[in-house]
């Protein structure tokens, strides 16, 4: 089953304890966390500190999305800070096969985040290690931005490659997603939908993020 995965970037960082509590009341299983740099993304966010508080707050699965230039070199500090998941930019490793592989060796879930622009072909050989691979559905850096419809026939493709490779890796997909295209991308095969602004920005976060679960439990019954 898909599962919508809030991204607290849109968060109000002055309340964020009571925010985590409404999406967990609001059946969440796992929270996002957007680490960004101001180098490899013109943004910055927040780090280890942050994921600390985050930790001690809340047994959510806590998926952190690495934006930053120096990942092989940061890395450890995202486990020791909680991370349940840790997902890394093709773009921004060098040697991503190692870091995949010490990663996983600590029992975190690693994942590959890939660009709108990155073809998924650069996936084949590194697939069998991953937990997941999140496609990104904007550019990254910055919530609130729309949807790129090309994302939906990559995330198809990407189910083909896993079905090819009898592998078992889940699909996230990152960036402009809500409930009128939460049908689109899971019927495309997309099992965890990162969202932020359409749930932290809405009059009502956790009748929101219900009503984009509901969705994605419908499709495929009935
Ligand atoms: C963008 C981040 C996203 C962001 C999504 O670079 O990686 O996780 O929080 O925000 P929305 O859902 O507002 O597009
Ligand atoms: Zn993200």
């Amino acid at each position: 089953m898909a599962w919508v995965v809030p991204s607290i970037l849109a968060a109000n960082f002055g309340t964020l304890e009571r925010e985590i509590r409404r999406v967990e009341e609001a059946g969440a299983r796992a929270l996002h966390l957007d680490v960004m740099d101001g180098h490899f993304v013109p943004n910055i966010s927040f780090g280890v500190p942050v994921i600390e508080s985050v930790r001690k707050l809340t047994d959510l699965i806590l998926d952190v999305h690495l934006m930053v230039s120096n990942a092989e070199d940061s890395f450890q500090w995202y486990i020791d800070a909680g991370a349940d998941y840790l997902s890394f930019h093709y773009e921004a490793v060098s040697h991503l096969d190692r870091l995949v592989s010490a990663v996983a060796e600590q029992g975190v879930r690693p994942g590959v985040v890939l660009n709108p622009h990155t073809p998924i072909g650069v996936l084949e050989e590194i697939l069998p290690k991953c937990h997941h691979v999140l496609l990104m559905s904007v550019n990254p850096g910055f919530g609130g931005q729309r949807f790129i419809p090309a994302s939906l026939e990559k995330t198809r493709k990407l189910r083909r490659m896993i079905q090819s490779q009898h592998v078992d890796v889940r699909i996230e997909m990152d960036g402009g997603l809500g409930p009128d295209n939460t049908r689109d991308v899971v019927e495309a095969g997309v099992d965890l939908l990162v969202t932020g602004s359409s749930i932290f920005s809405s009059s009502d976060p956790r009748g929101t993020l219900q009503e984009m679960q509901g969705i994605a439990n419908s499709v495929g019954v009935g």
